[in-house]
């Protein structure tokens, strides 16, 4: 045989390989987590010769459309979403997956093949009409704690807490206000036969934990969902929110922060406020004070009806990064939002990053700063237990927190933007106020701040440098210096 009709034999021949393997179907992954958790992602796949298209469905939360899919040779089929990309090599009746995280390594995984309803979300339940939740009184400043999801995300387990709750203690923070230890994601387990949602093996004994926190003057803080499953894929509240009040109660939790995620694989944007309300209106009946936390991304304008489905605070973005551009773009955002915070329901801009090594100490400082003039939930997000003296000092000077918790409860906002020198301004219940000048630039800027810019005909009676803690001298027309790159002047004046 000649050469030649060998080689397009063989082409056939591969040609016909590929095609056989048709992976039109549904199948699914099992991703072990810590804590004996296993959760699964479905491909949703549909197969027309070499190209393909479909779904992924991840950890039953969200459904992502699978894009740019096609077979690679025989048996490589390439699909991407997101920031994740999936390969999917075909191997038999199985399919092995690589599934990389851009810049966040990957993981391999073998599918099978199950039936379509598997990867299907529940059938959708009624949700009630609106009508308002009392307000429940908590909260009259914004919560001060701490969260365990932006330093340990899925790593957080009971051990990790009570050092937590042991150290907001040691260091002085607890004094200093922060009194919320809040557990993130990743907690839950499966449901026993009653319905009832039982932690995982991380969290041997949540009732026990939240006594160890309590015995320290502390509260403990849980999270979950609307939908059936979290953002991270655990069990969410759908279909057993009055359950769930009632569990979270009876182990002693007083904070819920409760993520919409997977309930937007079943209700659209306009559902919103009464998924909220219902889980709202659980928690006024469970007989316990629990701070009700919104975490919808600000969606539907959430600061328009928050506090009528019983929330004291709610995410105003996206989630927070420990960078200077995801902190700056965030918080210096929050501007229009001023009218909607007031005591017992707050803006929330997202937890702090401090400390979290992503910024520098001056960034920490200005995000600190800025979050303080915002009159947003202080929850540090870094390890408690080993953080730097710098850092310690950043989350527990007194006089920042002090704008913070101002007992008026008004929201800063910018008084002026010119040149990324932007001038911050909140008023305080002693008739002073709090004035942030704040440096967007990357290069150190002289600035010139005058006293009628500020609103004001003469001087301040007084001006206090809140990180220098010291009294400035007052001059006639007003102040000028220098402010470094991404830093801030805060001060406030009598
Ligand atoms: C979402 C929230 C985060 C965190 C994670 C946990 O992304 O916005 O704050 O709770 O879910 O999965």
């Amino acid at each position: 045989m000649n050469l030649r009709i060998v080689a397009c034999l063989l082409l056939a021949l591969s040609a016909t390989r590929a095609a056989a393997a048709d992976l039109s179907g549904t199948w699914r992954i099992d991703v072990p987590r810590r804590g004996g958790v296993t959760l699964h992602t479905y491909f949703v796949l549909r197969q027309h010769g070499a190209e393909l298209d479909g779904k992924v469905v991840i950890h039953g939360g969200v459904d992502l459309p699978l894009r740019k899919a096609h077979l690679e040779g025989a048996d490589g089929v390439f699909g991407t979403d997101w920031n994740t990309d999936y390969r999917l090599h075909p191997d038999g009746d199985r399919l092995r997956v690589t599934i990389s995280y851009s810049g966040h390594g990957s993981e391999e995984a073998t599918a099978v093949r199950v039936p379509e309803a598997e990867a299907n979300p529940p059938p959708v339940i009624p949700l009630p009409a609106l009508e308002p939740v009392p307000a429940n009184g908590l909260a009259p400043t914004p919560p001060m704690g701490w969260n365990s999801w932006n330093h340990f995300g899925d790593r957080v387990d009971d051990q990790i807490v009570r050092e937590t709750a042991d150290a907001l203690v040691r260091t002085g923070l607890a004094a200093a206000g922060y009194v919320y230890v809040n557990i993130d994601d990743t907690w839950e387990g499966a449901r026993d036969a009653q319905g009832n949602i039982v932690p995982n093996t991380k969290f041997p004994d949540m009732k026990a934990l939240a006594d160890y926190v309590h015995q320290r003057g502390l509260k403990l803080g849980i999270y979950s969902s609307p939908g059936p499953k979290t953002c991270g894929g655990y069990e969410g509240s759908y279909g057993h929110e009055e359950q769930d009040a009632q569990t979270f109660a009876g182990w002693g939790i007083d904070y819920l922060k409760y993520d919409w995620c997977s309930a937007g694989r079943l209700y659209p944007d306009s559902a919103l406020p009464a998924g909220y309300q219902k889980m709202g209106r659980a928690l006024a009946r469970s007989g316990r004070p629990i701070v009700y936390s919104l975490c919808e991304y600000g969606m539907g304008d959430v600061w328009k009806w928050g506090p009528q489905v019983g929330g004291n605070l709610w995410r105003t973005t996206g989630d927070i990064q420990d960078n200077w551009a995801s902190m700056s773009e965030i918080g210096f955002n929050q501007s229009r939002l001023a009218p909607y915070a007031g005591p017992g329901h707050w803006n929330d801009p997202d937890m702090l990053e401090v400390g979290n090594g992503g910024m520098t100490t001056t960034e920490y400082r200005t995000h600190f700063s800025l979050w303080c003039l915002l009159a947003a939930p202080l929850m540090a997000g870094n390890d408690l237990r080993t953080m730097s003296a710098e850092t310690l000092a950043i989350l527990s000077n007194r006089e920042v927190i002090a704008l913070d918790q101002d007992v008026l409860g008004r929201q800063g906002e910018r008084l002026s933007s010119r040149d990324a020198i932007e001038i911050w301004t909140k008023p305080l219940h002693d008739g002073g106020r709090a004035i942030g000048v704040f440096n967007r630039n990357d290069t150190a800027k002289a600035v010139q701040l005058a006293w009628k810019e500020l609103g004001r005909s003469a001087p301040p009676k007084t001006l206090r440098d809140l990180w220098q803690h010291r009294d400035l001298p007052v001059a006639a027309d007003g102040w000028s210096g220098t402010i470094l790159a991404h830093d801030v002047l805060l001060l406030r004046v009598q």
